[in-house]
Parts: C-alpha cells; sequence; structure tokens
C-alpha cells in the first residue's frame, strides 16, 4: 500500500508461532466478562446454544461452511501470520506478529450506531454465540498483487446486520478498527488517519459471501489478522477486509474509508477484484500466491477474485474501471 513512512525501520526476528498464538492463559483470565454489555434480556434473544468457543482453549468448534472455494492448496498458518498489513502496529510485513501481542482483545464490545431503530453494543463473547461458526475457504487477494487461500471461522456479515435493526435509510455500513496510540504506538509510522475506516453498500455487506470472522484453522484470530473480530470480503482488495473492529456504523452516504482519503486515484471506494483495471504501480492480471513453491506461485487474477457468480450481479450496469 501506499505508505508514507515518518522514519525508517529495522526488521528484525519473527516472533516464533507460540508465542503468540498461546493466549490460552489470557483467556482464562478473561471468562467472565461475556454478556456484561448487553441487557440480559437482549442477551436470551440473541444467543442461541451454540457452545462456539470450547472451554479454555484458542480453539472454535466449527461447521462446515458450504460457501467455501475448494481444491486450492490452504496456505500454511506460518504464512497468513507473518506476512501481515495491520499498519497500527507497524508497516513491515512482520511487523504486526512482532508486535500485535498487547492487542487487548477481552473484554470486546462492538458497538452499533447511526441509522438504526436503537443503538446497540455487543459482547464480543455474545457475538461468537450468536450463530454456528462455519469454516470457509476463501481466496483472499492484495492489491499489492500477492493473494492466499484461506480457512476462516464465522458466520455471514448478514446475520449480525439482521440483529441490528437498521433502517430503510442505511444505504451503507462503515467499519471503524480498535485505535489506541499506547498499545498501538507503531501507528505514527505512517501518515493513516485513524482509526482504520472501511465501509461496504448495503447490498454488499448483506451479501451471503461477506463473513463476520472470527477465527482462522479452527481457532481464535492471532492478534495480527485483527483479533478478535473482523470482516472478510473475498471479491474485493483485502484492504476493504477491516480488522480488530470496535464500531459498526450504518449511515446513509458513502463513508469515509482510510486508502481512499490517503490516496484516491490508487484506492476506489470499491475495490472490486478486477484483472482489467491496473493500480498505478501493480498491475493487477497476475498475483503471487503465497506459501507455495516459488515456481507455482504465479496465477491469473480471476474477476471479482473467482467470485462472479455469486457477486456479479450486484454491479450490473456499474462501469466498473469508474467505480474501481
Ligand atoms: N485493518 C486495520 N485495522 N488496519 C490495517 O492496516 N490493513 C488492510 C486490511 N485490514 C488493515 C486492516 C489491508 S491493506 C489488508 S491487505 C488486509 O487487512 C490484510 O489482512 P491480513 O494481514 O490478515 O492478510
Amino acid at each position: 500500500m501506499l505508505v508514507r513512512r515518518t522514519r525508517d525501520i529495522l526488521s528484525s526476528e519473527i516472533t516464533p508461532r507460540e508465542h503468540f498464538l498461546n493466549r490460552r492463559d489470557f483467556m482464562r483470565g478473561a471468562a467472565g466478562v461475556g454478556a456484561a454489555a448487553l441487557g440480559a434480556d437482549r442477551l436470551a434473544d440473541l444467543v442461541s446454544p451454540h457452545a462456539a468457543v470450547l472451554a479454555d482453549s484458542t480453539k472454535l468448534q466449527t461447521v462446515p461452511g458450504k460457501l467455501t472455494t475448494t481444491g486450492e492448496q490452504l496456505t500454511p498458518l506460518e504464512d497468513i501470520t507473518h506476512y501481515n498489513n495491520f499498519y497500527e502496529f507497524g508497516v513491515d510485513k512482520g511487523d504486526p506478529a512482532r508486535n500485535a501481542g498487547g492487542l487487548p482483545t477481552r473484554p470486546w464490545t462492538v458497538k452499533v450506531e447511526g441509522k438504526v431503530k436503537k443503538p446497540l453494543t455487543f459482547d464480543i463473547d455474545a457475538l461468537l454465540k450468536l450463530r454456528p461458526l462455519e469454516e470457509r475457504v476463501y481466496r483472499f487477494r492484495c492489491v499489492e498483487a500477492w493473494s492466499m487461500v484461506i480457512p476462516w471461522v464465522g458466520y455471514s456479515l448478514s446475520e449480525f446486520i439482521q440483529q441490528c435493526d437498521p433502517l430503510p435509510s442505511a444505504k451503507y455500513v462503515q467499519f471503524l478498527s480498535y485505535y489506541n496510540s499506547k498499545v498501538e504506538k507503531w501507528s505514527s509510522e505512517s501518515t493513516i488517519f485513524w482509526p482504520y475506516s472501511e465501509g461496504l453498500r448495503m447490498d454488499e455487506a448483506m451479501n451471503p459471501l461477506t463473513l463476520l470472522t472470527f477465527g482462522m484453522y479452527g481457532e481464535v484470530l492471532p492478534n495480527q489478522d485483527g483479533a478478535p473480530v473482523r470482516v472478510v470480503v473475498p471479491w474485493k482488495y483485502g484492504f476493504k477486509s477491516a480488522k480488530s473492529i470496535v464500531t459498526v456504523k450504518f449511515v446513509d452516504k458513502q463513508p469515509n474509508t482510510t486508502w481512499n482519503d490517503m490516496a484516491p486515484n490508487e484506492y476506489g471506494f470499491y475495490s472490486n477484484v478486477n484483472p482489467q483495471v491496473d493500480h498505478p504501480r501493480w498491475s493487477q492480471k497476475t498475483e503471487r500466491r503465497i506459501g507455495l513453491p516459488f515456481y507455482a506461485q504465479r496465477k491469473e487474477t480471476l474477476m471479482f477474485n473467482g467470485y462472479s457468480d455469486q457477486v456479479a450481479s450486484m454491479y450490473a450496469g456499474m462501469n466498473l474501471k469508474k467505480y474501481y
């Protein structure tokens, strides 16, 4: 991405996987904050008996998702967790794995505001139990022309939106990420306006493919991948998938989004994966599949990242070169 650094950063050793994945003790310490943010009656309405997080573990109980991409080799967990963009924790790909350990993922609430019947606050543990968690394997494509195949865990964002009672005037959904300059002191390395903001048109947000995501590879999200909750929009470039979400805002106008604000000529609001529209600095015709042997990495980029059947109709009649 186009990032102006405020200073140069030295690369150092990558943290071993166990150091950041084993948050068992932390999770144990956080037990009990559960339903605090939701009224008990509201919670009873929302929480189904699906036991999403297995006791005393970072493991998640999942059912296989129907909306899944099959037949492609999964990207190793090591790559998914050490090749990240999470600029709050630094500008280099290895920085989030090194620096995101201090992200406080419990207690955690997601506020719902804007064009809704009534503003709400959801506790993360209530959200985890709202619907059965599905494992869905999606291609994930970054505008920097690399891609991965990831077994995400979550449920359709539409299931959550239904609980939010948006008003008919809600035309877009905006996602705001956690921001605390003390926890995310590396955020000063770039000139991004914080908090990180992304948005979707309402029909895009309601498309069943759009995933409210809590985990990957059967476990809770590692911090550097957007714990404890993010969205994943598999037919759009990765930057549309905001991490570590604390606010969901329903709005009547297209919301400001981080990269569009930074460089509107480079990052459009829609950002659908489109091999015919090159980014000024990266051709979008092909991509490098991370984690495969070198000779097998280069792949042709597919329109809508291969999800045309499910999403193309939402853009019928739109000039996708103009609305990139
Ligand atoms: N969300 C926040 N809060 N901060 C970020 O810097 N980076 C975006 C997106 N979501 C980003 C974010 C970009 S540019 C990409 S490509 C994806 O997250 C990367 O997700 P990954 O690191 O899990 O692959």
